[in-house]
């Protein structure tokens, strides 16, 4: 096997365990037994416009997957402000990916997490969090945090497993897209948009 490729999966094995790991600490807030495939992660990143001159936000990047897209996507790392709750995964991707803005902390806790970033306007918002362990209360609350950090427009886009949008539609407040069902993700992926009309 060529050195490339056998250091690519040499990498991706130490992800999943670091990924298998992380469940057995924390199941409800890792939420999936792999890390997401590159290919989800590309879509997501596909939404950001890297030539806004404003930062992204990117929740729960776990093993950097997604961090991984954002940055191959044209964001300048210190363009890139993500939010882990998971020490280990945040000294994993401290050590990875050099010049990102990694926080160590809650992203249901907004304010408090981002301190001095907390008046920050963000270009978009990529998020691996998984909602479907939270309260729907909680995630109407994340997701309205975060659309008053975004230009009106501007998509926070989701990843989700189940059929629906883990947020509950409000037309009033935010408008809900489907963005994509990716089967090239183990196991397959929606993926959802939020936006302020
Ligand atoms: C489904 S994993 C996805 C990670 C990433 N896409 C990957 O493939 O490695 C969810 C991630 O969200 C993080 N997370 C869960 N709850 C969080 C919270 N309240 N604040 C910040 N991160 C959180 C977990 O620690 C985990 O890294």
């Amino acid at each position: 096997m060529a050195l490339g490729l056998k250091r690519h999966f040499t990498q991706k094995f130490d992800d999943e365990i670091r990924f298998f790991k992380g469940m057995m600490h924390g199941p409800k807030t890792v939420g999936a037994i792999i890390p997401t495939s590159s290919y989800t992660a590309k879509r997501m990143a596909s939404v950001i416009n890297p030539d806004s001159g404003l930062p992204v936000l990117e929740l729960g990047p776990g093993t950097g997957v997604i961090t991984k897209a954002i940055l191959a996507r044209g964001v300048a790392p210190e363009k890139l402000v993500a939010i882990e709750y998971s020490t280990e995964f945040y000294h994993h991707l401290v050590e990875t990916f050099t010049g990102v803005n990694f926080i160590r902390g809650d992203a249901f806790d907004l304010s408090r997490t981002l301190g001095v970033l907390s008046g920050q306007t963000f270009d978009s918002v990529v998020s691996g969090i998984p909602l479907l362990n939270f309260p729907m209360a909680a995630r109407v609350k994340l997701l309205e945090d975060v659309l008053d950090r975004l230009p009106p427009g501007r998509p926070m886009i989701q990843f989700s497993y189940g059929p629906s949008s883990p947020i509950a539609p409000n037309p009033d407040r935010y408008i809900v897209q489907h963005f994509d069902f990716v089967i090239r993700n183990l196991p397959p992926a929606q993926l959802w948009i939020y936006r302020r009309g």
